[in-house]
C-alpha cells in the first residue's frame, strides 16, 4: 500500500488521553474536513509574500493578485472538467454557499417550477431547495441507496414541471456513489437541468462536468476547499454562465456591479456578478493548489488507496459481533463506494463510543446524524410514530435519546495501522474494556468523562500571538 503521509505535516501529532499518556492521534472524520495538505499550505505561505487586494488595484502586487486569483479559477475549471465558454467558477465558502446561491439565483418559473433531490442528502442540498421552491425528495432503499424506480415515477409526475435535479454525487453517510450522469441524460430528456453536490464525491473521484452538448453533462456541481485538504475558506460553485448571465445577483455590493447611480444599477458579468464584496482570493489560491496536487497523485490512486483501507476496515468490523454496519457492508465493493463507514454498536449510545474512542485512543471520529437527518432516520428504521416521540422530546430540550451513528471516514492520507488500532480500540470498548466515566449531558447528547480537563492552552493558544 502507498503511503501519502509525507504530504502532510502535522500527522505525528500526539494528543492527550485520559490517564495521562499521550497517543499519536487518528482522524477517521475526514468526511467532515481534511487537514490540509503541504501544496495547499506552501501556496498559500508563498503568495502571502504579494497578497495585495485584487481586480481594481494598480500596484504590481494587486496585479499579480488578480492574476494568480484568475489562475487559480482556470485551475478550478480544469479540475471539474467545466468549459470556460459555457461555464463559470464563482468561488465562494463552501457548498452550503454555494448550493444557497443556487437556490437564489436558479431562474425558476410558473411553468419549471420543481426541484427533484433525495432522501440522502446533506442538509445543504435539501433545505435551500425546501425555501426557494417545490422540493420533492426521491425516497431510498433499505440500505440507504436511491430508488431509482421512485425516481423514474417522480421524473414521470413531475416531468413537465421539473427545473432542476440536485442530488448528491457521493453520501457523507453511506458512502454510496449515485449514477449521476444517467440521472444527468433523464433530466436533460425532460428539459430539466442537473445540479451535482460534489461535497464529499470530489476528494475521492475525479469530476467532468462534460460539454453542454453532451446529454451527460452537469449543468452545476459544488465543491468545498476544507474537503479537498485545503482548510482555508473557500469552495466553488461551478455553473452554467447562461444562468448566471439573468437575473439579479443574491448578494449585492463593491464588486458585482458596472456602473451606479443614485438611480440605477448596470450589473458585472458573470462570474463577479456573484462574488459580492473583497473575495477570499488566498484561500482560492490555496484552494487551487491543492486541487492541482490531488490530480498529480492521481484520482486513479487515490481510489484505490481509500479503497483497500475500507474494504480492511468492513471486513475487521464484521468479525466483531455487536457491530451493526449501515448500507453497502461488502468488502469486495469498496472500488464502487466512497471509504465511509456508518455503524453503531449494540448497547452502547453512539456518542459514548465518540468520546471513549477520542478520550482513551487519542482517534477522531464524528457521531450523530451528520447533517442529513432524513436518510439517519431510514436507516435506523425508525417509523414516523417514533421518529415523531423523538423529535418532541429533543425540542423540549432531551437530546439523551438523540439517534445517530458512528461514521468513520478516510483521506489518503490514513495507513492500514491506523485501521487496526481503531479495530482494537473498538474490541476493547465492546468488551466494556474503558477506564473513563462518563457522564451524558442530556442537552446535547453527548458524553464526557468526568474529571478530563482538556488544558488545550498547553498545544495552542491564541494568547502568545498578541
Ligand atoms: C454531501 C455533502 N454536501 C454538502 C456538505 C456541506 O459542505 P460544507 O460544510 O463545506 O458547506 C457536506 C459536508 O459535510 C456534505 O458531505
Amino acid at each position: 500500500m502507498k503511503n501519502y503521509r509525507d504530504l502532510f505535516e502535522g500527522l505525528d501529532i500526539e494528543v492527550p488521553l485520559l490517564d495521562g499518556s499521550k497517543a499519536r492521534y487518528i482522524n477517521f472524520d475526514n468526511a467532515a474536513s481534511t487537514p490540509a495538505i503541504k501544496a495547499s499550505q506552501d501556496a498559500l505561505n508563498d503568495f502571502l509574500n504579494f497578497y495585495s487586494s485584487v481586480h481594481r488595484g494598480t500596484g504590481y502586487k494587486s496585479q499579480l493578485s488578480t492574476h494568480a486569483y484568475e489562475e487559480a479559477r482556470a485551475v478550478i475549471f480544469d479540475f471539474v472538467g467545466a468549459n470556460p465558454e459555457t461555464h463559470n467558477v464563482i468561488f465562494l465558502k463552501n457548498t452550503t454557499e454555494a448550493l444557497n446561491k443556487m437556490a437564489n439565483r436558479f431562474p425558476f418559473t410558473d411553468q419549471r417550477d420543481v426541484v427533484l433531490t433525495s432522501a440522502m442528502e446533506h442538509h445543504s442540498n435539501d433545505l435551500p431547495w425546501r425555501r426557494a421552491t417545490k422540493t420533492v425528495h426521491i425516497k431510498l432503499m433499505k440500505d440507504g441507496r436511491l430508488d431509482l424506480a421512485d425516481f423514474e415515477e417522480k421524473l414521470d409526475k413531475y416531468a413537465d414541471r421539473l427545473a432542476l435535479i440536485s442530488i448528491t454525487g457521493g453520501s457523507n453517510v453511506t458512502g454510496f456513489i449515485n449514477p449521476y450522469y444517467d440521472i444527468a441524460e433523464q433530466a436533460h430528456a425532460v428539459g430539466a437541468q442537473i445540479c451535482v453536490d460534489c461535497a464529499q464525491l470530489s476528494p475521492h473521484r475525479s469530476i467532468d462536468m462534460l460539454e453542454l452538448d453532451d446529454p451527460r453533462h452537469l449543468d452545476y456541481v459544488s465543491i468545498s476547499g476544507h474537503k479537498l485538504y485545503s482548510p482555508f475558506g473557500s469552495g466553488a460553485l461551478v455553473g452554467r454562465r447562461d444562468t448566471f448571465e439573468q437575473g439579479e445577483p443574491d448578494m449585492v455590493g463593491g464588486g458585482v456591479v458596472e456602473i451606479v447611480t443614485l438611480d440605477d444599477v448596470q450589473w458585472a458579468e458573470p462570474p463577479d456578478k456573484d462574488e459580492a464584496g473583497s473575495p477570499n482570493h488566498v484561500g482560492a489560491i490555496a484552494f487551487a493548489a491543492s486541487v492541482k496536487k490531488l490530480k498529480s497523485i492521481g484520482y486513479d490512486n487515490i481510489a484505490a488507496h481509500e479503497a483497500e483501507l475500507t474494504a480492511h476496515a468492513i471486513s475487521k468490523l464484521k468479525e466483531i459481533p455487536s457491530i451493526v454496519i449501515y448500507g453497502d457492508d461488502d468488502p469486495d465493493n469498496t472500488a464502487n463506494r466512497l471509504g465511509v463507514i456508518p455503524f453503531s454498536i449494540e448497547g452502547i449510545n453512539h456518542f459514548k463510543v465518540a468520546a471513549i474512542l477520542g478520550h482513551e485512543f487519542g482517534i477522531g471520529v464524528r457521531t450523530g446524524c451528520f447533517c442529513a437527518h432524513p436518510l439517519i432516520l431510514h436507516l435506523l428504521q425508525y417509523g414516523e410514530e417514533k421518529a415523531e416521540e423523538l423529535r418532541l422530546e429533543m425540542v423540549a430540550g432531551n437530546n439523551g435519546n438523540k439517534p445517530g451513528l458512528i461514521r468513520m471516514s478516510f483521506g489518503i492520507y490514513n495507513i492500514l495501522e491506523e485501521v487496526d488500532i481503531f479495530i482494537d480500540a473498538i474490541i476493547k470498548i465492546t468488551a466494556g474494556e474503558y477506564k473513563g466515566e462518563y457522564i451524558q449531558d442530556i442537552s446535547s447528547g453527548e458524553f464526557h468523562p468526568k474529571g478530563w480537563k482538556p488544558e488545550f492552552e498547553k498545544f495552542f493558544s491564541i494568547e502568545k500571538y498578541g
